[in-house]
């Protein structure tokens, strides 16, 4: 069997990570959720009151840190924190540690690593731009803002969280125009990749898309 990546990039909220989880299971292959990994090490060094600007305590942590991704189980340091990583308290700080050129370079290095020899479908904002350039299947998955805050909602009304829409809109708002705005691996959809607009599509219909885009490269 041959390696196939396939990557999965897009705003928050726009069905990234179940369409991804799912598109693996149709598919066999494994799933990589890049989010979780800059959440993970978001709430790492929160944990232990670390400056995201603090290079000599960063690189303490990075080296330290026993990131396993097990879809859909996240474990640092043998701990599951799956659930911990998803709080709002994290989602708006994972900015801060995803803008340092340090936490970056270890990420890209750790997801080429677990890419190895492996089919895999990888989702986040850098994957088809940065890290893997060359994959044969690119998608960018978007929606109109008002349908990814309405999904937000319900998923984290799912965790307990309620939210007004027009707060998650604006959230929403600030954190993909920072993403998009940042100067290291912003968000854009590569140039080869096929931008799939899920507004007006049920998950289902997204999936068998994908599917079918990606059944035709292997
Ligand atoms: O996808 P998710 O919402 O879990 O990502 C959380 C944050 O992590 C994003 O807003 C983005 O700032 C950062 N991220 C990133 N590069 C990736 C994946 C996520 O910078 N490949």
């Amino acid at each position: 069997q041959t390696t196939l990546i396939v990557t999965i990039d897009g705003p928050a909220g726009a069905g990234k990570s179940t369409a991804a989880r799912q598109l693996a299971s149709r598919l066999g292959f494994d799933h990589l959720d890049t989010g979780a990994m800059y959440r993970a090490v978001t709430l790492a060094c929160l944990r232990r009151g670390i400056d995201a600007r603090d290079e000599t305590a960063l690189d303490g942590v990075l080296t330290e840190m026993d990131l396993v991704l097990e879809s859909p189980h996240v474990l640092l340091n043998g701990e599951d924190v799956s659930l911990a990583i998803r709080e709002p308290a994290i989602t708006s700080r994972v900015k801060e540690f995803a803008d340092s050129a340090k936490v970056r370079q270890f990420m890209v290095e750790a997801q080429r690593r677990f890419a190895v020899g492996r089919r895999l479908v990888t989702e986040g904002r850098d994957q088809g731009t940065v890290v893997f350039p060359e994959a044969p299947c690119k998608f960018f998955l978007t929606a109109d803002e008002a349908v990814r805050a309405e999904r937000r909602q319900v998923e984290l009304g799912e965790s307990g969280h309620v939210v007004s829409l027009t707060a998650l809109r604006d959230q929403q708002r600030t954190r993909d125009q920072e993403d998009r705005e940042r100067s290291l691996a912003p968000l854009r959809p590569a140039e080869d990749a096929e931008i799939v607009d899920s507004s007006d599509l049920t998950l289902d219909e997204v999936l068998d898309h994908l599917e079918q885009r990606v059944r035709e490269q292997m």
